[in-house]
């Protein structure tokens, strides 16, 4: 009877993770819409305050237009990498480092740069 009142909070962490868990996965195709979300929403990606994007509004001009970028990187690492920290590339730039300060999630970032390749 002591027992099994005492282990209650470990079943709901457990029960948490496996929610935690089997959520993420599985949905690759809407990975680049759920990008576009990202980079569009003002509290997230907010690409839009520096790049004007298609399909987004009120772009501002402070970095280049983002466009025929899956031609321009072919390599996903490449996109990756500048969304992740473009200091690494440009100490200079302005450019939030959005992986380094943990703005975005490496899963948020992934989605990005999905929708990046769509551009
Ligand atoms: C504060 C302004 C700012 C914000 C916000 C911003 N960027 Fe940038 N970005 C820049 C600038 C400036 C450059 C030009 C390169 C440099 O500075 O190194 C750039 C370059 C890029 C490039 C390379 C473009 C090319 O043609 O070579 C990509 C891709 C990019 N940004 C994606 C994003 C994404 C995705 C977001 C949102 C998650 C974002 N940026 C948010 C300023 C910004």
């Amino acid at each position: 009877m002591i027992a099994i009142p005492s282990m209650r909070p470990i079943l709901i962490l457990a029960l948490l993770a496996g929610a935690a868990v089997s959520t993420p996965p599985a949905r690759a195709q809407s990975a680049a819409a759920e990008g576009q979300k990202i980079a569009f929403d003002r509290g997230k990606g907010n690409c839009l305050t520096c790049h004007d994007i298609r399909g987004g509004d009120l772009p501002g001009t402070i970095g280049p237009q983002l466009k025929d970028i899956k031609s321009k990187y072919p390599d996903r690492n490449d996109l990756v990498a500048i969304v992740t920290d473009e200091t690494k590339r440009n100490p200079q730039t302005v450019m939030p480092p959005f992986g380094r300060n943990r703005i975005l999630s490496e899963q948020e970032i992934n989605a990005v740069v999905d929708f990046l390749q769509t551009l």
